[in-house]
């Protein structure tokens, strides 16, 4: 049976993907996490003989070592996430982000495997009318997505490995993120009955968790024939939008005020398209649309309440 390590496997994609991973039974999982926001994220696998949870800093050097000894794949999910904490956290981001996948990558042997989601928020703020794809510059524009992109490239030098740049992640975690934007505006929409929206024009891709999660199972079987391409884009095709189109299809479900503040500046100046032909020319094709994904979230807040499902930041 193959160990999977995964760092950061409590988090918002680490839940989902790890329970996918041991319901399946052909893996050994290794969480390593200090559960900073939800302690309970992986209570339902606890059952499991395959799976295996610690609770060790990886910033410890000599703990996380002996892991990544025995790891036949490693999957690094264990950051600071996103450029709000970043800036709030910048050493520490800087050491999680992107010095201990330094660390990672010097003690990997050859035949290791490394499968990791990286932001596509490196393309920055894209040409008009253009999309973006695996060549097109990288030009991060927080100090989140400087640390992922260097993560990105130390990872890439490692002959076994495969990234993904993702666009913005949507849909429901064991641990729930409600700053993600399409999971933000559903909760907003549903509080207030209005969205007030800044920089409406900003353009992004977006993609459901699940499709993350079936991306990653997808890499593992075909390691061999993804790992050539190195990097990919993973986003929904079907969802390039800019945030007022955004809020224009939640507003199909919930009624909302829609305004526009024309003086907020966006501190995230992200605004772009992106291509994710490489991917599917692979043969994987992202589907959950954002419909159902807003159709989801909003029974889900609805059943949990607001205020019960928060962020933790
Ligand atoms: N969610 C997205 O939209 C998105 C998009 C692109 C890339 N990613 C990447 O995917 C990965 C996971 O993101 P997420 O949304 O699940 O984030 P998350 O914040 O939900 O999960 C991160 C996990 O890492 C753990 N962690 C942090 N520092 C640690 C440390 N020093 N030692 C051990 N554990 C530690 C936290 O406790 C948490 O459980 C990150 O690398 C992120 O950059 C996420």
């Amino acid at each position: 049976m193959k160990n999977i390590l995964i760092t950061g496997g409590a988090g918002f994609i680490g839940s989902m993907l790890c329970t996918e991973l041991v319901k399946n039974k052909k893996f050994n999982v290794i969480v390593l996490d200090i559960l900073n926001y939800d302690k309970n994220s992986l209570n339902h696998l606890m059952g499991y003989d395959n799976f295996f949870f610690h609770n060790i800093n990886i910033l410890n050097k000599k703990k996380l070592l002996p892991f990544i000894k025995k790891a036949d794949l490693i999957i690094p999910l264990a950051a600071l996430v996103g450029a709000p904490l970043c800036e709030k956290n910048k050493k520490l981001a800087i050491q999680t982000n992107e010095k201990i996948i330094n660390f990672t990558v010097k003690n990997l042997k050859k035949k290791q495997r490394i499968i990791y989601p990286t932001t596509n928020s490196g393309y920055g703020i894209g040409a008009k009318d253009k999309y973006c794809d695996e060549n097109s510059p990288l030009n991060p524009v927080s100090l989140y997505g400087v640390t992922k992109n260097k993560a990105e490239k130390l990872i890439s030098a490692h002959p076994n490995s495969i990234c993904f740049r993702l666009a913005t992640v949507f849909g429901y975690s064991f641990r729930m993120r409600t700053d993600l934007l399409v999971n933000n505006l559903v909760k907003e929409s549903l509080e207030k009955k209005k969205l007030t929206l800044f920089e409406p024009h900003f353009r992004r891709n977006f993609v459901h968790i699940s499709d993350v999660v079936r991306a990653i199972m997808f890499a593992i079987k075909n390691f061999n024939s993804l790992k050539n391409g190195k990097v990919y884009n993973l986003g929904l095709s079907t969802a390039n939008y800019t945030k007022l189109q955004l809020a224009k299809k939640i507003n199909k479900y919930i009624p909302i005020k829609i305004l526009v503040d024309t003086k907020r500046k966006d501190p995230d100046k992200r605004d772009y398209f992106v291509s994710n032909d490489k991917i599917e020319k692979k043969g994987f094709k992202c589907y959950k649309s954002l419909d159902e994904g807003i159709i989801e979230l909003k029974k889900i807040y609805k059943i949990n309440g607001y205020e019960k499902i928060k962020n933790n930041y």
